[in-house]
């Protein structure tokens, strides 16, 4: 396993499994083991995927087979912007994550994203973090000007942004800021969401067939390759095996370009945050009463 180095000092694995839109409690705590069981030690849940206790129930499952140990696991879960409207909200939905999973600690938790009254939440973030219930904090979907204004602004510094980031939404200039603040990138839709087709793509299929690798293995370790965290989903047992399976070869330069040159901007990007219906959708979604 290779790891980014967080500002904290904790390892972050460079692969994770991520749980958005596996609503089903049993398929989705199966899916959880099966990724712990294939190597996976990053798990990505939110309060908004309403499975943070399925995740919680295979961790502690995983655990008692004796597969790994909780200080080897890296949970992350994230906070939803219906509980970012004050600090009291922000606490109260940080209990109740660490309450519905069953863990002691969350090893991230981020806000999910910048909408609502985010630096309030961000300061009931920053006291978790303080009495050891999130072991780091950090950030979603902040786009480069908001994470400048953010970081520029809070005390203790977000460790992580994660946002969409795949070759058909590559941006660039995002990852230039969070290196410039030291926040480790982390790819939401790595395998690009479901669109696109990636693996249909000429292009990527002969890169595939060089290295005797998936497209889907070429599209995660593109991002690896540029030092991004990446959060494959899926419920099928061989994909989750296959998706792990990325730390043996290396894409050249050559090969890192090509596949960067299917950027589309933000016409490839799958969540629409400058669009005003976009933010309301979101601060419509209510995932509790
Ligand atoms: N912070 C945010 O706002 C945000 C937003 C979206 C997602 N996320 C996080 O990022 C994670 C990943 O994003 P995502 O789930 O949207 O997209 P993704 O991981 O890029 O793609 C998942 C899709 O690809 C399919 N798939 C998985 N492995 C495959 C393979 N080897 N070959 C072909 N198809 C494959 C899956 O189908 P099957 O399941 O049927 O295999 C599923 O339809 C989420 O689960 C969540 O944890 C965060």
């Amino acid at each position: 396993m290779e790891y980014r180095t967080l500002n904290t000092g904790a390892k972050m694995p460079m692969i994770g499994f991520g749980v958005f839109r596996v609503p089903d409690k049993a398929e989705c705590e199966q899916s959880v083991y099966d990724a712990i069981e294939a190597g996976y030690r990053l798990i990505d849940t939110a309060a908004a995927y309403t499975n943070e206790d399925a995740v919680g129930q295979a961790v502690r499952r995983a655990i008692a087979d004796g597969i790994c140990t909780r200080e080897e696991l890296f949970i992350t879960s994230k906070l939803w912007v219906q509980d970012m409207v004050n600090y009291e909200t922000a606490a109260k939905a940080i209990d109740a994550s660490l309450e519905k999973s069953g863990l002691d600690y969350l090893d991230l938790y981020l806000l999910h994203q910048a909408m609502g009254d985010y630096f309030a939440a961000w300061r009931a973030m920053e006291d978790a973090y303080k009495a050891g219930k999130l072991k780091a904090i950090g950030v979603s979907n902040f786009y480069p000007n908001i994470l400048t204004n953010f970081c520029e602004t809070v005390a203790i510094k977000p460790a992580v942004n994660q946002v969409e980031l795949h070759p058909y939404y590559t941006q660039e200039a995002a990852l230039e800021t969070m290196d410039y603040y030291n926040v480790v990138p982390e790819a939401w839709a790595p395998l690009g969401g479901g669109r696109y087709n990636p693996f249909e793509d000429e292009m990527l299929l002969g890169i595939a067939a060089a290295h005797h690798k998936t497209v889907g293995q070429i599209l995660l370790r593109w991002n690896v390759q540029r030092n991004v965290v990446v959060i494959p989903k899926s419920t099928h047992k061989e994909r989750i095996i296959e998706n792990f399976d990325i730390f043996d070869f290396s894409l050249t330069d050559d090969e890192m370009k090509q596949i960067a040159s299917l950027d589309m901007g933000y016409t490839g990007s799958r969540a629409k945050h400058f669009d005003p219906d976009f933010v309301r959708m979101c601060l419509n979604n209510k995932i509790h009463p």
